[in-house]
């Protein structure tokens, strides 16, 4: 599955995109929709988890019922605004093990500046999904990647709510072994390589910081 890129056209994803695109959506609800675009992506990206038979006693008789049986799920958000997306994830996989990636984007010369970085143990063994609300040019996106499979991670997914081509390009000439997964790909840059329509600073928007 080298460089691939799926969008979600889900309606409910794509309503709920919309209202956070809007200028006038306050933190809280900013936060609300976010955590619930992160839930049903991650209910679509988890489709082809794999199960296994096991047999159980129900009150009444023995059966056999499915367990998930694959590789240990972990969630590893970019901070600041992957953070946003994390509970939505974990209100639908609990036992998901999190890591967290540390970066900000230097507003000048626009590259990846680390400053965080933590892991499962066992994230070699681990299916990561990695979160971000924004792929702009990607370099925070590529560097994250970067700072987990130095750190040993092997299986990755990319998620994000927006995508714009040059980031996705990015993702794929650096790291083309990992899928990405957004609710729109916008036109481009503005000026200050803010995604355009976009939804503006996600950090920002979501700490309600500015
Ligand atoms: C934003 C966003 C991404 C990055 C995307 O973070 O959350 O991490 O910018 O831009 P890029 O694709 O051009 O790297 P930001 O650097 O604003 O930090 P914050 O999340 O702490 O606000
Ligand atoms: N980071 C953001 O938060 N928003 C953008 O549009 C681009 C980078």
């Amino acid at each position: 599955m080298e460089n691939y890129v799926h969008v979600f056209d889900h309606p409910l994803i794509q309503h709920k995109l919309g209202i956070i695109r809007e200028e006038h959506t306050g933190p809280k609800e900013f936060r609300e929709l976010v955590n619930e675009i992160a839930k049903l992506m991650a209910y679509e990206i988890t489709l082809d988890l794999p199960l296994a038979d096991v047999s159980i006693q129900t009150p009444v008789a023995k059966t056999t019922v499915k367990r998930l049986s694959g590789k240990k799920l972990g969630i590893v958000p970019i901070m600041r605004a992957g953070l946003g997306m994390v509970d939505g994830i974990l209100s639908l996989m609990p036992v998901a093990k999190v890591g967290h990636i540390g970066l900000y984007r230097d507003p000048e010369t626009l590259e990846a500046v680390e400053y965080y970085a933590k892991l499962p143990e066992d994230a070699g063994e681990r299916e990561l999904i990695v979160v971000d609300p924004m792929l702009a040019t990607g370099g925070s996106a590529a560097a994250a990647i970067t700072a987990m499979k130095k750190r040993g991670a092997k299986h990755i997914k990319f998620l994000c709510l927006v995508a714009v081509r040059e980031g996705i390009d990015r993702i794929h000439t650096e790291h083309p072994d990992v899928p990405i997964y957004t609710c729109a790909i916008d036109p481009g840059l503005n000026e200050k390589s803010y995604i355009s329509p976009g939804f503006g600073d996600a950090g920002d928007r979501l700490f309600g910081t500015k």
